[in-house]
């Protein structure tokens, strides 16, 4: 089987109240078209075309790296028939079309094999959902036997037909040639002087091809979004399913309600999640790793049994077992933390390698830095790792202590075993073994009498 799928993702969105197109406003950090395109691409599709129109150059420049997709500009939007013929020309003669939509993200790859299951040469397959208030929707019309006739949108519908709940979602998966045959013969004869994509339904009847209704596994697949109330809906619904699934391969979430999860998130047995955390990008954590509460975790490794304490925000960085974070620790960009590391609170790292063993305790910027193992970096050390204009290199070898309130100026190397006495300034290699000191000595003036106050 060949398939063609098509989104139509033209619409203009008013109701959003936004200069970005709808289809790219996102549900769980993703755009809601690339959702979609994100579930052509698990159906196996061969050939993927998405109608544009309003915002549509955004639209193409957001997928400017996927070169497999066909964007196809509808200039007018004169329905969603109209919307389709657009793509006629470009459809695999002999292939099955399914048609989507740009603004409803979460549509299951499930539910649409089982819907493409339906096509054959004398049947269609339609996506239909009872709702208790179907204003607004397409109502599905059946005749005694319960077989379909016809859709008929609100705006067209009798008195009988409106009190029909069972809707159309839009989402059709039917024989190119058929849609071939159809859609040329649309007329815009109707309420909204519209090209119905609709009415291919009753020409499919007269044709006799039957046309088998299938409902979503769950009501929320088909919603779309029209405002930012309900793009807020889907994603609450998002975040709630992905959360039942973490929990169910046995994560504990202290609140599933206070859960985000904004791309790929991996976990070994017994991981905890404290509440509020935000995990972007792809995390991957290791078993028995416990996050505490409103920690920020963007593309992070975790190995196995580090615990990363409260209000710690992590990006791009990849921790060993055992270590300890936070509570307000700040890992950044290329950060990488050996086997047993500890990292406390108020210190910023950046591609800095803290080796097995090593201690940042408190209030440190270590950057553009290697550390060896079993180090310990006494609270306020800073390296100094940018001159203005460049940034350089501090290296430090195993054993190293180093005093607090210390400033390491870069570029800079202390021998293993090294000793930096507190409040130094180092600008010279230390070598192994020795110490560096460069306070100045401790001066004692004995029975000192402090300034009086001056009465004016
Ligand atoms: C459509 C269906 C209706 C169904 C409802 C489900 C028709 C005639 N009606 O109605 O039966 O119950 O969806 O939500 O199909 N679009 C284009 N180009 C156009 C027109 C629309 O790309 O020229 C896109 C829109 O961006 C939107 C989608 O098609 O994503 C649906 O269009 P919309 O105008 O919202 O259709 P409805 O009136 O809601
Ligand atoms: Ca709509």
């Amino acid at each position: 089987m060949i398939l063609d799928i098509v989104i139509l993702a033209a619409g203009k969105g008013t109701r959003m109240k936004s200069k970005l197109p709808k289809v790219l406003h996102n549900v769980a950090g993703t755009s809601m078209l690339a959702h979609v395109v994100n579930t052509a691409n698990r159906l196996a599709c061969d050939n993927l075309h998405i109608v544009t129109g309003h915002g549509g150059e955004t639209v193409v420049k957001e997928f400017s790296n996927n070169s497999t997709i066909n964007f196809i500009s509808q200039e007018q939007q004169l329905g969603t028939g109209h919307a389709v013929q657009q793509c006629l020309e470009y459809l695999t003669e002999e292939s099955i079309t399914l048609i989507l939509y740009g603004d409803v993200p979460l549509i299951k790859a499930a539910t649409l094999q089982n819907l493409l299951s339906r096509v054959s040469n004398d049947s269609l397959g339609l996506l239909t959902v009872v709702m208790e208030d179907p204003t607004g929707y397409g109502r599905i019309v059946r005749n005694e036997q319960g077989i379909v006739q016809n859709i008929t949108e609100q705006k067209d519908a009798s008195v009988k037909d409106l009190a029909i709940k069972e809707v159309n979602t839009g989402i059709i998966a039917v024989k190119t040639q058929a849609l071939k045959k159809w859609l040329p013969q649309l007329s815009n004869d109707n309420a909204q002087g519209e090209y119905y994509l609709t009415d291919i339904i009753a020409m499919a009847v007269a044709d006799n091809i039957e046309v088998i209704t299938q409902q979503p596994d769950q009501a929320w697949e088909v919603i779309g979004v029209n405002n930012r109330i309900q793009q807020a809906q889907l994603e609450r619904i998002y975040q709630q399913q992905l959360s039942e699934e973490l929990m169910e391969q046995g994560v504990s979430l202290l609140d599933p309600d206070r859960f985000d999860c904004r791309g790929e998130l991996s976990c070994g047995n017994d991981v905890v999640i404290d509440i509020n955390c935000v995990f972007e990008g792809n995390n991957r954590l290791g078993n028995g790793v416990l996050i505490g509460p409103n920690c920020l975790i963007k593309n992070a490794t975790i190995a196995d049994n580090t615990v990363v304490h409260a209000n710690s925000v992590i990006e791009d960085t990849n921790i060993g077992s055992d270590c300890l974070i936070g509570p307000f620790a700040r890992l950044r960009p290329g950060t990488v933390l050996k086997n047993n590391a500890k990292i406390g609170n108020f210190v910023e790292t950046k591609k800095a390698m803290i080796g097995q063993g090593s201690k940042v305790n408190h209030l440190s910027y270590i950057g553009d830095a290697q550390l060896g193992e079993d180090v310990n970096i006494g609270a306020g050390t800073i390296t100094c790792n940018y001159d203005g204009v460049n940034k350089h290199q501090t290296v430090i070898g195993d054993n190293v202590f180093v005093g607090s309130n210390t400033s390491l100026v870069a570029p800079l190397n202390l021998g293993s075993g090294a000793t930096v006495g507190a409040g130094s300034t180092v600008n010279k290699n230390v070598d192994e073994d020795a110490l560096a000191l460069t306070r100045s000595p401790q001066k004692a003036i004995k029975n000192w009498t402090r300034p009086t106050k001056i009465n004016k």
